[in-house]
């Protein structure tokens, strides 16, 4: 897809909530319509307001909607507005919304539209590269996710992550099952130690020549997650290959940062493995020793990506010497999906600050965070007999937060981190705004603001 200037075969329009109206067609120019005049070769998509959210679901329909018809080109004139996420979105929109996941069928989706054709006299040049970059990187972001579990093993992963390293110049550092067992990385190591495919911690660095600040990004990368022993029922299994997604999340952030060329220093630590039953798999009542020494009793082998985070946050301060902040990101809980439904991740931590912030730069990219407020009554909850903490809460309720509350016992400088809970979001079986079925790419454009405002 190709951004131009001048004319185009068919000609777009973005109608802010009812200014302009075809009551013969049933078209009042409201939220989320669309009417398509083929034979005038017009196109016209309502919103309610102008923000980032409406405006790059608005060109993504544009584009969807134009996929049935042999149009080549859409000309369209830019809002009017200075405001850098609202023109940003407003080209990413295009390229989101061409998006289909088709690697496995026979029959592969069209994209007749090839060239957007900007009806203005303003200069884009650097926002459309910037809008490109984002958009690919989330395009690229959701084809590793779809992609099915028998092909993105942990070893598979680590492939990609090393391929993104070469083709932007980033360090990166792969370690097998050895090496986290013999560090003492067990929690993790415990994990994967069913599946025939091994476990990788994949460490990715983006240096800066003269860094304004050192971030660390990390990722639950369970290629599979079937609970373990702990069995999913069937239902619940289905869509578990997209329990890599805070993984694949991170990675894509790294990606955009160094080819935006942004002056933060970024660490990416992927923690993929498989969680998978077997006559070796780790087992409910086994207790485990994390890095920081911490012991774990586990009474639910499918509460494995804290296990896994665990060990990737000790990783963290190990390694990383004198990082400034530190985000995990994970489709962690079931729980956050059931309070914050499908649309809206969770964000926990002990710095309102950085969690503003985020929930801020997350309404420019239009993706939805909310806070969840950790309380003094929540630890208590994962207290064990028999280690120093239990991988599950003695509650049913806020598991969510008793997640979080887990997380926050594997952190050095709880001030520096912030847990972002995914699992809704980052997967959903229905087309959803800009977004198509299946993996969305959420997280990316959210934290690509949020480390430029920095
Ligand atoms: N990967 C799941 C969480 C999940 C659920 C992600 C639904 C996306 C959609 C996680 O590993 C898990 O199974 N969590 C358990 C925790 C429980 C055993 C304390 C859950 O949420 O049920
Ligand atoms: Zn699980
Ligand atoms: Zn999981």
């Amino acid at each position: 897809m190709e951004f131009i200037k001048g004319k185009g075969q068919v000609k777009a329009e973005i109608i802010i909530n009812g200014t302009k109206k075809f009551e013969e067609y049933g078209f009042n120019g409201k939220d989320g319509e669309v009417l398509v005049l083929a034979e005038k070769k017009r196109i016209y998509v309502g919103i309610e307001k102008i923000n980032a959210e409406n405006i790059k679901t608005a060109t993504a329909s544009i584009i969807k909607s134009l996929k049935k018809y042999k149009f080549e080109s859409v000309e369209i004139t830019p809002p009017n507005t200075k405001k850098e996420e609202i023109l940003i979105s407003f080209f990413e929109g295009f390229m989101l919304g061409d998006y289909e996941f088709d690697k496995y069928k026979n029959e592969k989706a069209k994209h007749p539209v090839k060239k957007i054709a900007i009806n203005s006299k303003r200069e884009y040049a650097d926002l459309i590269i910037e809008a490109k970059i984002r958009a690919n990187t989330i395009n690229f972001v959701r084809d590793v996710i779809n992609s099915v579990p028998d092909e993105i093993t942990p070893p598979k992963l680590a492939a990609i992550a090393e391929d993104v390293a070469k083709e932007n110049k980033l360090e990166c550092k792969i370690y097998d099952e050895n090496y986290l067992y013999e560090n003492g990385y067990h929690a993790f190591y415990a994990v994967g130690k069913a599946s025939s495919n091994p476990p990788r911690l994949i460490h990715l660095t983006y240096k800066p020549k003269n860094p304004k600040r050192k971030i660390v990004l990390i990722g639950k990368g369970l290629c599979y997650d079937s609970g373990g022993l702990s069995l999913k029922p069937a239902d619940y299994m289905v869509t578990m290959k997209s329990d890599k997604s805070g993984a694949v999340t991170v990675l894509g952030i790294i990606k955009a940062v160094s080819e935006l060329k942004l002056d933060i220093e970024v660490h990416a630590i992927l923690g993929a493995a498989e969680n998978m039953i077997g006559g070796n798999a780790y087992k409910p009542d086994d207790v485990l020793k994390a890095k920081n020494s911490k012991t774990i009793e586990v009474r639910n082998t499918d509460a494995e990506g804290r296990l896994v985070l665990a060990d990737c946050l000790c990783y963290a301060d190990e390694e990383i010497k004198e990082y400034d902040e530190i985000y995990d990101f994970a489709t962690l809980t079931g729980a956050c999906v059931v309070g914050l439904g499908e649309y809206t991740a969770g964000v926990m931590g002990f710095n309102k600050e950085k969690i503003e912030n985020i929930i801020k730069n997350a309404q420019l990219a239009g993706e939805h965070f909310a806070y969840l407020p950790f309380n003094k009554y929540l630890p208590k909850l994962l207290k064990s007999n028999i280690a120093d903490i239990c991988n599950i809460a003695s509650s049913r309720y806020g598991g969510a937060l008793t997640a979080g509350v887990f997380l926050s016992e594997f952190v050095k400088n709880k001030d520096k981190w912030t847990h972002l809970d995914i699992a809704g979001p980052a997967f959903v079986e229905k087309e959803w705004g800009f977004n198509p079925y299946g993996a969305s790419g959420f997280g990316v454009d959210t934290f690509i603001n949020y480390l430029k405002s920095l």
